[in-house]
């Protein structure tokens, strides 16, 4: 079991950039976590403070009920962060290694352990090589491997994508879903590709100017654009649909967009298609993303003067 908590948590660097705002939160067992927001709006600043990197200006964050600098000594955390430098004269296989042997493995479990990172990372074929010979996203690779290396119980994955592969990307995604929840350990990773983890992910924080502006499942993120289903409907021609069942819709030209609420709403306006039929050209239904959702939030901060809570 996992349990973090922030409370009020301020970061005002030395350049006088207040990065937190009195950002508080709870998270327990919590199997994925998306950290989300803007440029800027202090996302690496939030996980380097959880994992006891930099101190807060104010406020109070506790892993496990043990301050960030303890529960790092005891290797709770496994972090690959936004930008690093690696050991670059060792190679891949003896930096892994010799980082497993610092987490206190014996030499036996080392190398086994380091066998199976390089698997599931795709370094076979550059284990042997000086990391100062890789390229930029081998590099990552090498960076991401080691934040999973001993099977950390908190994982702070500092958008882990940038740089990666198609390839790696989407096999990144199937190691973080086989990963997340497995022994009660939880991965908080910051990413802009939030659709492609919705599916995984058990919770969502937003950050926007340095404030959690939301806390809540993806399912409640979706639930702010006040739709589940968008139907696109083409007539042909000029034909007009009478007495539409829906009042929320939208139309340009001879495309309508219907914005249905629930599926009761969908199957009555299919119903109501089907009476049209010969006058309808092309149809598409599809659900809002996570980021369009994201989006309409940061909209509304931005033109409601930002920074209120949600
Ligand atoms: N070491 C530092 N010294 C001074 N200011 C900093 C430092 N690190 C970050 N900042 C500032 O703090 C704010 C938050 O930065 P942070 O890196 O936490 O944002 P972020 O959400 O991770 O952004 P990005 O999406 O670009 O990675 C920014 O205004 C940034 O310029
Ligand atoms: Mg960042």
């Amino acid at each position: 079991m996992v349990e973090i908590r922030c409370g009020d948590l301020w970061k005002i660097y030395g350049s006088g950039i207040v990065a937190l705002r009195g950002v508080s939160f709870t998270l327990v067992d919590e199997p994925l976590v998306i950290l989300a927001g803007p440029n800027g709006s202090g996302k690496t600043t939030l996980v380097r403070i959880i994992d006891g990197e930099i101190s807060p200006s104010r406020g109070f964050v506790s892993v496990n009920g043990l301050s960030p600098d303890v529960a790092r000594a005891k290797g709770f955390f496994g972090v690959m962060p936004q930008e690093a430098r690696l050991h670059e004269y060792l190679s891949v296989r003896e930096y892994l290694y010799y980082l497993a042997l610092i987490q206190g493995l014996n030499r036996y479990e080392a190398m086994r352990e380091v066998s199976r990172i390089i698997d599931d990372f795709m370094l076979q074929e550059y284990a042997s090589t000086k990391i100062e010979y890789l390229s930029g996203g081998f590099k990552r690779r090498v960076l991401l491997a080691q934040a999973f290396l001993g099977s950390p119980e908190i994982l702070l994955l500092d958008e882990p994508t940038v740089g990666l592969d198609p390839e790696m990307r989407v096999k990144l995604w199937d190691i973080i879903m086989r990963y997340a929840g497995e022994r009660g350990s939880m991965i908080i990773l910051v990413t802009h590709y939030i659709d492609e983890v919705r599916d995984i992910a058990s919770r969502v924080l937003l950050l926007y100017k340095g404030q959690l502006v939301f806390n809540g499942s993806p399912g409640e993120l979706l639930s702010k654009m006040g739709y589940r289903y968008r139907v696109q409907v083409r007539l042909r021609g000029s034909k007009a649909l009478e007495n539409l069942p829906l009042r929320f819709h939208h139309r340009s030209g001879d495309v309508i967009e219907f914005y249905v609420v629930d599926e009761g709403e969908l199957i009555k306006l299919l119903d109501y298609l089907a009476g049209f039929r010969d006058w309808v050209s092309e149809l598409s239904i599809d659900r809002p993303s996570l980021e369009e959702s994201y989006l309409q939030l940061i909209r509304l901060l931005e033109g409601g003067g930002g920074g209120q809570h949600l």
